[in-house]
């Protein structure tokens, strides 16, 4: 069983989806602790309103280095596992990265290495890209780059706005993050180079072996 934190800013639907997997009992976790850097954040009342430890450690004005030292010490002190960013609206510092690595997790709204940064889905639109989609990825020193976990294609469909688009692409986020999230708790995994190689879940390997001939 994986201790895992979550780190949040904002509407926190990625970490409702987190929560749901893990609560149905499809991932080897429990939320030890969600952390969000601003205080208005949806997501923190909801980690609230679901009974989990959820602390607020406003970052404004805060230079980098001073305000992971305070985020560290939370994850620290709960012995967490494994950190998933969730809209974590904040870069850490390679200092952060290197408490943890190959142990943060991070989601992103584009089929990454192509459009890193904010606003992935107007980025891609703008960019007049047919085919977008999201990614799970191990974080490192650098934005939006390390190991690739998982990814789904969205298609960009001409009539679609930032909003459609977000919304579209949303819905997969949900599903490749928890599906990602479980690889990871199960060790189901292994990283070679820039490469996570992805070990067949136990009954995907029942049923492959039932089809050798
Ligand atoms: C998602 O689109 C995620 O990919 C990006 O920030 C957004 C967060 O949404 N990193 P939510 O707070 O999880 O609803």
């Amino acid at each position: 069983m994986k201790n895992i934190a979550i780190l949040l800013s904002g509407r926190g639907s990625n970490f409702l989806a987190l929560s749901d997997a893990i609560e149905a009992g499809k991932i080897p976790a429990r939320i030890g602790l969600v952390i969000s850097n601003r205080p208005e954040a949806a997501g923190l009342q909801h980690a609230l309103d679901r009974g989990y430890k959820a602390i607020c450690i406003p970052s404004k004005g805060m230079e980098r280095e001073v305000y992971d030292q305070l985020v560290v010490k939370e994850l620290q002190a709960e012995n967490i596992d494994f950190i998933c960013l969730a809209g974590f609206m904040r870069l850490l510092s390679d200092w952060f990265v290197r408490q943890y690595p190959q142990r943060i997790l991070n989601i992103h709204p584009s089929l990454l290495p192509a459009f890193p940064g904010v606003h992935a889905q107007r980025q891609a639109l703008c960019w007049g890209a047919k085919v977008t989609g999201c990614t799970v990825h191990f974080v490192d020193e650098q934005l939006d780059h390390g190991p690739i976990i998982l990814q789904h294609p969205v298609p960009v469909l001409d009539d679609d706005t930032e909003e459609t688009l977000s919304a579209r692409i949303l819905t997969h986020e949900h599903e490749i993050y928890p599906e990602a999230l479980k690889i990871v708790c199960e060790g189901r995994y292994r990283i070679e180079g820039r490469r996570v190689l992805i070990d067949p879940a136990p009954d995907q390997l029942a049923s492959r072996q039932l089809t050798i001939p």
